[in-house]
């Protein structure tokens, strides 16, 4: 088996599946992986479910699966990360809800819900046996959760011999459309009413570039970000809270008030632009600048990050597109201010990381990165900057937080793939 093109994630699940599942007679199909990535998002934080921009790139790390196709309906997973089985079968889904199924373990709930949302848009899945493994930080912000959603449905598409393919044309299903129901799936297993940036991220990826998506039309087009002097550094706080996702629920629902209140002040001055309004998206800053007085406090300061952070996107795209990287920085440090002060979705730990990146010379901006409460920085360095930002890291992070940090760098990657072994 020549398995130099899979990523080492889903070398590694080939080499484990034969001692995992040794039966022969149970496969009507040949040995293969599947896997998708992970994504870092530049700019564009809690803008997605605002209807607005964001700026993702899909990164080096994978989830994958390395399995068979079976003559039945059963699917069986055994979790490398975890060291544990899970089994379910295809009968009877999509009525049984991913979150409904409390006798598996969180990692198969994911699995099992894009399963279920698969069905439920009529798509014929067959049995499986796999081995699920993957190299994305667990709960770091680096999205594995959604690597694992759409390494899914790229391994259910492997392992349905070619009735159900992934594509631009002619496929059963586009990269948007398997984002969407990776989405409902996340929000099925998980409770955390998500935007659709995480899974469009990883279906979309491609290697040395970041998507501008529009989270409303799902329109996207790729802005170079291949930047050979500068490393993306991902610092991981090692924080995982488990309030997260209700802050974020009650994030979601501030931005839906919001824009109900602003949409009533706007309407008897402007009747025709208040129809428009259906999200933080629809208001643009002059209006937010007229109405934002009549606000209540914490409502104008999340519609005031939102609003200021879908500008951000443009304006770094428009840096990146000149090949002005450096203009790239000083807009992630402002990212990372009204995450902190507005939005209120920081922590402490995240804080200290950015603080000590602001300190290190030849540090282009970071900010944190993802949903927050935890999880990592994002960092734009200077490749000789590198070594003195990680030492600045193990120094004083420690000493400020009581913790070690993580530090990884990765690069703008491939989306999601399959191959036979
Ligand atoms: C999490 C969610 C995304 C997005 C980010 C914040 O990663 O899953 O949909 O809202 O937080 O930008």
């Amino acid at each position: 088996m020549d398995t130099k093109a899979f990523p080492q994630p889903a070398r590694m699940a080939l080499e484990k599946f034969p001692h995992v599942f040794n039966d022969q007679t149970l496969y009507a199909g040949p040995l293969g992986a599947a896997w998708a990535p992970g994504r870092i998002n530049i700019i564009g934080e809690h803008t997605d479910y605002n209807d607005g921009f964001v700026l993702p790139a899909a990164v080096d790390r994978v989830a994958a699966f390395a399995g068979r196709m079976r003559h039945d309906q059963t699917i069986r997973l055994w979790s490398h990360h975890f060291e544990a089985y899970a089994q379910f079968s295809l009968e009877g889904l999509p009525e049984t809800f991913a979150a409904q199924r409390t006798d598996l373990p969180g990692w198969a709930r994911y699995i099992l819900g894009v399963i279920s949302e698969l069905r439920r848009d009529g798509i014929e899945l067959h049995g499986f046996d796999a081995v699920v493994g993957g190299d994305v930080p667990l709960g770091s912000g680096m999205s594995s959760s959604a690597s694992l959603e759409v390494s899914t449905a790229e391994a259910c598409s492997f392992f349905s011999n070619g009735k159900f393919t992934i594509g631009i044309e002619g496929a059963t299903l586009t990269p948007m459309q398997v984002a969407a129901v990776c989405q409902r799936a996340e929000h099925a297993a998980s409770g955390l009413r998500s935007g659709i940036l995480d899974q469009a991220a990883s279906c979309i990826g491609r290697p040395g570039k970041a998507a501008l998506l529009d989270c409303r039309s799902y329109e996207y087009r790729y802005i170079p970000f291949d930047t050979p002097g500068i490393s993306i550094m991902v610092i991981d706080t090692n924080v995982r809270r488990e309030l997260a996702s209700s802050a974020y629920n009650e994030r979601r629902q501030q931005c839906e008030e919001a824009t109900l209140l602003l949409r009533d002040l706007i309407a008897p001055h402007d009747p025709e632009s208040a129809q428009q309004i259906t999200a933080l998206r629809d208001i643009s800053p002059a209006q937010f600048t007229q109405y934002k007085e009549y606000l209540p406090e914490i409502l104008r300061k999340r519609a005031g990050y939102v609003i200021a952070e879908d500008e951000r996107v443009f304006q770094v795209v428009a840096a990146l597109e000149q090949g002005d990287i450096e203009a790239v920085g000083p807009i992630l440090w402002r990212g990372h201010e009204g995450l902190r002060d507005e939005y209120q979705v920081s922590c402490m730990e995240l804080d200290t990381l950015v603080d000590i990146a602001h300190s290190v010379n030849g540090v282009l901006g970071a900010r944190m990165l993802g949903g927050g409460f935890g999880g990592c920085t994002i960092n734009l360095v200077h490749n000789e900057a590198i070594e003195a930002l990680s030492q600045a890291v193990e120094k004083y992070y420690p000493e400020r937080t009581g913790r070690q940090a993580t530090i990884d760098i990765c690069r703008a990657a491939g989306g999601p793939g399959q191959s036979v072994a």
